[in-house]
Parts: structure tokens; C-alpha cells; sequence
């Protein structure tokens, strides 16, 4: 089993020190920076927008891996992008033209990731996947930080890998809401490609270690 990336969620770390907590994410040898934009409509919190990554890039040598969880994420693709992001992920279920705007996040010259909650099956984003980079499956219900995995979301993992086995597309495929040492073992075992972990790093006394424990060193 090939180990995944691990991109650690800002959005569990101090707002007031960002710059800080970019440089902690480098420092521990995870490999990307994940950013959750949220509009305080598609998910209750407001969290930020792209002025924050644009201030933090320079802070950082990871991939910048943006979560939008918004409604009309297509009027923030360009500014995003601008703000060098590396990927840009938008939520299946806040659109209507997801093709059309996976499109225009590749004529940026950016990766494009599509996302779906629990609720929501593989099939619905099926026809997406030759268009797709990226899909994250969220294991919890966005918005919050600390919640628990919900299991069967690991078969949609499980799903997105067999049908990348035919074929079907050529993305990764992250996982997003309650990874932690306990749970990443299960999430690795379902075949995973990128691990967002919040809580767990933040939580984590010793980062490095954590950061090779996921991995599963
Ligand atoms: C939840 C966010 C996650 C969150 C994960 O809506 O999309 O990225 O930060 O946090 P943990 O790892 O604490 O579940
Ligand atoms: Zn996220």
C-alpha cells in the first residue's frame, strides 16, 4: 500500500497566526496546505477568502489545496487562482454546471477537484471524473473542525479507486473529516490518496511523528 499525501487543514489552527501555521504544516513534512473557504451559507461558518492565501503563499512551499465550500464557487475560481492556489475544489452538490466550471479552473491552469458530502453517492459525480483532478470525499458533514468519521463513507473511496482501475478518470482521491490515528489506518486501507487532517495535527504534540504515522511509518 502506497503511502498518501497529507495535507493538514489551517482551519484547526489560531486564526490570528496563520503564518505560523503554514510554516508548522512545512516544517512537519506534510506535503500540502489545505485551505476551507466557507461562506456561512452552503456550511454555517464564515471562514476566509482568497486575500488570506494570497498573504500566505509566500510562507509556503506546499501545494495550496482550496476547499471551497460555498454556493456559486464560480465567482471565486479566478481570485483563488490568482492567489496561487495549486488546486481548486468546488462542492458537487452547490452547482448546477460542475463541467463547465471543472473547465474553467483547468483554462486557469490549475488542478480542478470536485467534492461530495456524505450523502451524496459516487454515481452523482460518475460522468464528472474524466473532467477531475482531484475528488475529496468528506467523511463528515462540512463545516466543523473535530467530528467523527462516518465509516461508510469509505466505500465511495473504495468505488473511485476501482473505477480509476478502468479507466474511468485520472484523479486523486482525498479524504476529508475525522482522519486521525485511529481512524487513518481504515482510510489508507480503503485506498486513498490524499489524508486531510484539522484536529489531529493541530492537536499533535509532535507533528513529525504525526505526519509519519498517518502515512503509515
Ligand atoms: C470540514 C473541513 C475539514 C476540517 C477537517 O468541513 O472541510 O477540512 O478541517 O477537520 P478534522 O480533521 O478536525 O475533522
Ligand atoms: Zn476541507
Amino acid at each position: 500500500m502506497k503511502s498518501p499525501l497529507i495535507a493538514p487543514s489551517v482551519l484547526a489552527a489560531d486564526f490570528s497566526c496563520l503564518a505560523e501555521a503554514v510554516i508548522q504544516i512545512d516544517n512537519a513534512g506534510a506535503d500540502w496546505v489545505h485551505l476551507d473557504v466557507m461562506d456561512g451559507k452552503f456550511v454555517p461558518p464564515l471562514t476566509f477568502g482568497p486575500k488570506m492565501a494570497a498573504d500566505l503563499r509566500p510562507c509556503s512551499s506546499s501545494v495550496f489545496d482550496v476547499h471551497l465550500m460555498v454556493f456559486e464557487p464560480e465567482n471565486l475560481i479566478e481570485d483563488f487562482a490568482r492567489a496561487g492556489a495549486d488546486y481548486i475544489t468546488f462542492h458537487a452538490e452547490a452547482l448546477v454546471h460542475s463541467h463547465r466550471l471543472l473547465g474553467a479552473i483547468r483554462d486557469l491552469g490549475k488542478k480542478a477537484g470536485i467534492s461530495i458530502v456524505p450523502s451524496t453517492p459516487v454515481s452523482a459525480v460518475e460522468p464528472l471524473l474524466p473532467y477531475t483532478d482531484l475528488v475529496l470525499v468528506m467523511t463528515v458533514n462540512p463545516g466543523y473542525g473535530g467530528q467523527t468519521l462516518i465509516p461508510g463513507c469509505l466505500g465511495k473511496v473504495k468505488a473511485l479507486a476501482d473505477l480509476r482501475s478502468r479507466g474511468v478518470g485520472e484523479y486523486l482521491i482525498s479524504v476529508d473529516g475525522g482522519v486521525n490515528l485511529l481512524t487513518a489506518p481504515s482510510v489508507r486501507e480503503a485506498g486513498v490518496d490524499v489524508m486531510v487532517t484539522g484536529s489531529a495535527f493541530f492537536d499533535a504534540p509532535d507533528k513529525v511523528r504525526l505526519v509519519r504515522e498517518l502515512k503509515g511509518g
